[in-house]
């Protein structure tokens, strides 16, 4: 299964989540993380507390990187650039579920649900229409406040695919990139354990 997180709005979790999902689906499955961000932000994780392989690759050869990748592993995870990129569309096409994480912000919502148009419009292109693409904004950063519940709403109620996993905004998570997964016992790891089994619950369609 090969998982990318988009979003064209810059600093909303995406190599966060990235490293969450890779590190989490490694304890069982065969994983690899792939680095298609140019600012290369994965290179400066502690490699002892995150044993999954980095792949990088910023090169318009993305697409078949990740697809031969999903030969040899069970689940290929790719942190894309935090701004609009040509070769973002590259990995996007092979994505079997396309994670897009949105702060309850206005100004990420915007960016979000362009992102899902331009999802949308990908999948209807002759190399996936056979195959479609899953694909789910997921609210991260997220305090328990009215808003974040009011932006939940609109999302829903203008037909957005939203997750119901939630990510808030903790330090285990800004920890992350040095300390590795959250502790076990811990809020942060089971909405990351349940992030990962609503993707691939959504991606088994
Ligand atoms: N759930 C969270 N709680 C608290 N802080 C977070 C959370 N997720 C991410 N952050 C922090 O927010 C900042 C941006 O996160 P991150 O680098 O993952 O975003 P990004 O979308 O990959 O950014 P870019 O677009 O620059 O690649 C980082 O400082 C990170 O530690
Ligand atoms: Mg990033």
């Amino acid at each position: 299964m090969i998982v990318t997180l988009y979003s064209t709005k810059g600093g909303c979790g995406k190599t966060t989540l990235a490293l969450c999902l890779a590190a989490y689906w490694s304890r069982r499955r065969s994983t690899v993380l792939v680095d298609a961000d140019p600012q290369a932000s994965l290179e400066l994780c502690d490699k002892q507390v995150l044993p999954v392989p980095i792949v990088r690759d910023t090169s318009e050869d993305i697409g078949k990187t990740v697809a031969r990748l999903a030969k040899d592993y069970e689940r290929v995870v790719v942190d894309t650039a935090g701004f609009k990129r040509k070769k973002n569309l590259d990995a996007l096409t092979q994505a079997d579920f396309v994670l897009i994480p949105c702060k309850p912000s206005p100004f990420d919502v915007r960016e979000a649900v362009a992102a899902v148009g331009l999802v949308r419009e990908i999948a209807e292109s002759k190399e996936r229409r056979r195959r479609p693409i899953h694909h789910g904004i997921v609210l991260t950063m997220a305090q328990r406040t009215a808003i974040t519940a009011q932006i939940r709403q609109d999302l829903i109620a203008t037909e957005m695919p939203i997750l119901s996993a939630q990510i808030g905004q903790r330090v285990a998570f800004v920890e992350t990139p040095l300390a590795g997964l959250p502790e076990e016992d811990s809020v942060a790891f089971l909405e990351v354990r349940l992030l990962a089994k609503e993707i691939r619950r959504r991606a088994n369609g």
